[in-house]
Formats: C-alpha cells, sequence, structure tokens
C-alpha cells in the first residue's frame, strides 16, 4: 500500500486567485473554511496527511518591489498554526503537519506550542522544519541575512535536539490525575535538561505534560546533501520533489542508505514524492487540459521568475532570458535546486518554460489511468508514497478524494480507513 499526503503549496494562504471553481476567493481570504473542507475530504479519501507550507516574507526581491508578490496574493501567508486545531476539530484521524523554520523559532517556543498542538488534536500534530532561504525572512526576525546554507542544518541540528529533550522532560508515567490522592503529576517524573549546547541553550522542562505522540511527527524536505543528512536523521517522513522516476528510486535508496548510517531502519521515514495529477473523464480529455495547463504556464514568465528570485534572494530581472544561466551555486538559497538549474545549460527561458514546480513524474489520464501510473510507479520504486500538490480548488480536491482514492482504493493501493489513533501510529502501520 501506498501512503498519501496533500501539499497546500502556498500554507494559509490564497488560493486559485482569479481563476475558476475558486468559489468565494475574495470573501474567504484568511478564512479556515476551504482547509476545514479539504481536511474533511481527505480524510474521507484515507490521506496520511496535510502539510501546511510557510514563510514569513512579503518578497521584493523581483524587480524591487511587492508588485510580483501581491498581485495574485501568491507571497500573502497567514500563520498556519491556529488553522490546525480548526481542521483538527473537523476531523478524527488524518495528520496535520504545519511549518516549523528553525532558524527563526525558538526551540522552547516551538517545543512548548507543537506539544500544546499534539494535545489540542489529540495525537495529529506534525512539524515540516525548514532552515527557511529568504534573506527577507531572515530581516524580519532581526538578523542582517540569512545565515549560510550548511550551517543553518548545523543549526537545525542541535535546534531537534533540544526540542526533543523538552518532549521527553515529561516522562511517560508523569501523568498521575489521582483524585483519590488530589496528585496530578509525580515531580520526580519531569526533569529539567538543562542543554547548553554551541547554538541554544534551554533549562526545561516544559510546563505541558507530554503530547498523546510524545514527539509530534517530524516532516522535512532538504535535497541538498545536508538536508537530506538533516531529514534521515530526524524526519518520520520525508516530502522529495525529484524528476523522474530511475532520481525517484535513486532518492528512496539514498535516504534508506542514510538511515541505517544513523541506526534506523529505512521503514522508520515514509518518502512521498510530490505529484500534480491532472484528470478527465478521458484519457485524452486529460491531455488536452495538460497542454493548456504547460501553455498557461510557459506564458507565465514573470510569475515563475518572481518565485525563482524569492527563494533564491536574487533578483532575476537582472538576468538575459535568452542566455544560458549562470552559476547560481553561490548564491544562499534552495542549494539543491539552484544547483539542478545551473547544471543544465539551459537559457532562463527554456528553463521557465519547463519549470515543474510541484511534479516528480507526470501523471495525466482518467482516475483508472492515473491510480495505475501510481501503483507502477511506486512498485519500481520501492516506497513510500504521493504527496498531492495540485492547484487548491474544492473541484481539485474532489477530484482526488472522490475520484482518484477510490480507484486507488479498489486496487487495494491506499488504506481503507485508519487502523490506529495517533497520526504518528497509522503513518507507522505499513
Ligand atoms: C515539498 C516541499 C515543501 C517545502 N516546504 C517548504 C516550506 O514550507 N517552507 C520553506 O521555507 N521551504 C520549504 N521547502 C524547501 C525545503 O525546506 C528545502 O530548503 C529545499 O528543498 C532545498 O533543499 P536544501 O535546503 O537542502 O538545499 C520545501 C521543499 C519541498 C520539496
Amino acid at each position: 500500500m501506498m501512503h498519501l499526503g496533500w501539499f497546500f503549496t502556498t500554507g494559509f494562504g490564497v488560493y486559485g486567485w482569479n481563476q475558476p471553481w475558486s468559489g468565494n476567493v475574495a470573501s474567504d481570504v484568511g478564512r479556515p473554511d476551504l482547509f476545514v473542507d479539504a481536511a474533511k475530504s481527505l480524510e474521507r479519501a484515507g490521506f496520511d496527511y496535510i502539510m501546511l507550507e510557510d514563510s514569513s516574507v512579503l518578497s521584493d526581491v523581483y524587480r524591487g518591489t511587492f508588485e510580483s508578490s501581491v498581485r495574485r496574493g501568491t507571497t500573502v501567508r497567514f500563520d498556519p498554526m491556529p488553522l490546525v486545531p480548526l481542521m483538527a476539530a473537523a476531523t478524527e484521524r488524518i495528520g496535520i503537519i504545519a511549518t516549523v523554520a528553525t532558524t527563526f523559532y525558538p526551540p522552547f517556543l516551538a517545543a512548548r506550542l507543537m506539544s500544546t498542538l499534539d494535545h489540542l488534536t489529540q495525537g495529529r500534530v506534525g512539524i515540516n522544519l525548514v532552515t527557511a532561504s529568504a534573506d527577507g525572512a531572515a530581516q524580519n526576525y532581526g538578523l542582517p541575512k540569512q545565515i549560510e546554507h550548511d550551517l543553518r542544518y548545523e543549526m537545525a541540528d542541535e535546534w531537534v535536539d533540544v526540542v526533543s529533550q523538552l518532549w521527553d522532560s515529561w516522562d511517560e508515567d508523569a501523568l498521575v490525575l489521582d483524585p483519590e490522592s488530589g496528585v496530578f503529576a509525580d515531580h520526580e517524573k519531569i526533569h529539567k535538561i538543562d542543554f547548553e549546547g554551541k547554538y541554544y541553550s534551554s533549562r526545561g522542562p516544559l510546563n505541558v505534560p507530554r503530547g498523546p505522540q510524545g514527539h509530534p511527527v517530524i516532516c522535512q524536505a532538504g535535497g541538498s546533501p545536508a538536508g537530506r543528512a538533516f531529514g534521515a536523521k530526524h524526519a518520520d517522513t520525508i516530502i522529495a520533489n525529484v524528476r523522474g522516476l530511475d532520481a525517484m528510486k535513486e532518492y528512496r535508496e539514498d535516504i534508506s542508505r542514510r538511515l541505517i548510517e544513523y541506526g534506523r531502519k529505512p521503514d522508520d521515514v515514509k518518502v512521498l514524492f510530490l505529484v500534480s495529477p491532472i484528470m478527465a473523464d478521458t484519457d485524452d480529455e486529460a491531455a488536452v487540459k495538460r497542454d493548456r495547463m504547460r501553455e498557461v504556464q510557459k506564458n507565465n514568465i514573470d510569475g515563475i521568475l518572481s518565485a525563482m528570485s524569492y527563494f533564491s534572494s536574487t533578483d532575476f530581472s537582472q538576468f538575459d532570458i535568452d542566455a544560458p544561466v549562470p552559476d547560481l551555486t553561490q548564491y544562499n538559497g534552495h542549494q539543491s535546486t539552484l544547483a539542478d538549474m545551473a547544471k543544465t545549460g539551459k537559457t532562463l527561458r527554456e528553463i521557465v518554460a519547463n519549470y515543474p514546480t510541484t511534479e516528480s513524474m507526470e501523471l495525466v489520464g482518467t482516475a483508472e489511468t492515473v491510480a495505475e501510473t501510481m501503483i507502477e510507479a511506486m512498485d519500481f520504486i520501492g516506497g513510500d508514497g504521493f504527496l498531492i500538490a495540485s492547484p487548491v480548488t474544492r473541484k481539485v480536491i474532489s477530484e482526488i478524494s472522490d475520484g482518484l482514492a477510490p480507484a486507488l482504493r479498489r486496487r487495494g493501493a491506499i488504506r481503507d480507513g485508519y487502523s490506529r489513533t495517533t497520526f504518528r501510529e497509522n503513518l507507522a502501520a505499513f
């Protein structure tokens, strides 16, 4: 069986602005309804989790203005954390992952927040750990610019250590809850951590009892060697955007090797690959739809250059669009992505035309065709599932949860209901 997740690619943001099928997008801004509806639909479909992206900057890198950031609402981000209990309250089993930038969140604040959410959701919260890349975000938190790429991961490693120790600062049996004796908790089972690291320190313990999961599920998406090592060491689920079946298989094998190096088992981590299925009533109709969507993308040069400028903190309007893209590895953003672009020797225009933001492999056809292709791919790769990153509208969510998921279930490829209680247990169930 395969695991399924849904990736809200712009977090608690604005989806489908000025697009067909996007409902009351203007009056829905900042409202939880779309996300709550999605959680209910995707739980019905048997998804393991929903992942909410996040960032904390309104970018003006591209052309030095906020225009491309706000014209379609693309970089508006509400804080995803308050959305988590609202989505959880409307559902019973699906996991909800929110993104935290280790570079900006003090470890104690994050440990306490996630532990609180673990209680509120009855064991269904996860944390997507990113180190963040944009200089503008770093400046919002008072840093002069973003910290160097590999140092961010070194710091993140220590960050996870502190946060984990804080989560463990209450023993599993610390809560007594005995009305006879009147004792709430056993103080001898609650410990200071007295963490003194190179970058962080914290006394502990948490002033919150251990949550139902103990440690919320950790999700991670690093592509660089430092990012992959961090994921293999700490993550329970890794989300990957690598291109093509061979690269997907190589990625899963690389993560398995790294897990063994850290004394973990390959099955301890579920690797989900990014896809964005394009479906219609017939295979031919789906192909036409795909071609139309690619054409729109090809013409959205400004939008894509603006996205690239944002994540690399490099103004792409300065480069000749018809010259090969310069070597960008000196830049400090999402390193693996930039290195991949420079390696191709293609011009910026060619890169933009083929910019597959959310696809490890193409999935086009009827729900039945797409389901078959997904099953064949998983057999070839050896696990573990897919992270759907389709454009968000209720219509698209319904295509996946009421079309694709049943087609997968009929073939025995996804779960039929949840066998366990917590998100962590359900993720580990197969
Ligand atoms: C599916 C996926 C989701 C991601 N979500 C976020 C996010 O929410 N916030 C963020 O700052 N970066 C996000 N990233 C970027 C990664 O954290 C990471 O920086 C990127 O994959 C490049 O890898 P590297 O950091 O190892 O160079 C995401 C990447 C992928 C592939």
